[in-house]
């Protein structure tokens, strides 16, 4: 089930983003602000009693961007983060947004197969865009 993600869910949220972003982790107060403002909409993915994964978007129509998008470890590879990515676009449209855009590490091979497999297409590269100098690729799918 993919549904609105409520303040409850942060514990585990923060457990799967900690697993899967390591240094480069989104920290409580991060979370806690994003949720705090109305431009945001931000989804998980419960299996059971269990979060196993979330995305948010950031709508500020025409314009919308993908704010994060995660699924543990054990739940990958199993359509989790389609559907996921898939609810952000929906509820973008739904929004009034004709553009989503997002950035990705430009060695993130996961990642860049799901936003290509969904019809994202590269709009333009950031070299040494992260801390550690890595480039990040900016994607946009017209809604
Ligand atoms: C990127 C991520 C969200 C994908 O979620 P997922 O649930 O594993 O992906 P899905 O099972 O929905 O797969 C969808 C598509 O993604 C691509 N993909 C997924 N895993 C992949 C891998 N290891 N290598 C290459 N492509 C991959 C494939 O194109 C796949 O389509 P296919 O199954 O038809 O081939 C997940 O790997 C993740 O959380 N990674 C760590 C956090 C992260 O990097 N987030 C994105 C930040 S921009």
């Amino acid at each position: 089930m993919i549904r609105a993600l409520q303040w409850w869910d942060l514990d585990e949220v923060l457990t799967i983003e900690a697993e899967v972003f390591a240094a480069n982790a989104w920290s409580a107060e991060t979370f806690w602000a994003e949720l705090a403002r109305d431009d945001r909409y931000y989804a998980v993915a419960q299996q059971g009693e269990r979060i196993v994964g979330y995305a948010g978007l950031w709508f500020n129509p025409p314009q919308a961007d993908v704010q994060t998008l995660a699924v543990a470890p054990a739940a990958q590879g199993t359509g989790l983060g389609r559907r996921l990515l898939s609810h952000l676009v929906d509820g973008a449209r739904e929004r009034g947004c004709e553009q989503l855009h997002l950035e990705v590490r430009a060695d993130n091979d996961a990642a860049i197969g799901l936003y290509r497999r969904s019809g994202f297409v590269l709009l333009r590269r950031r070299e040494r865009y992260y801390p550690d100098f890595s480039d990040a690729l900016v994607m946009g799918l017209d809604l």
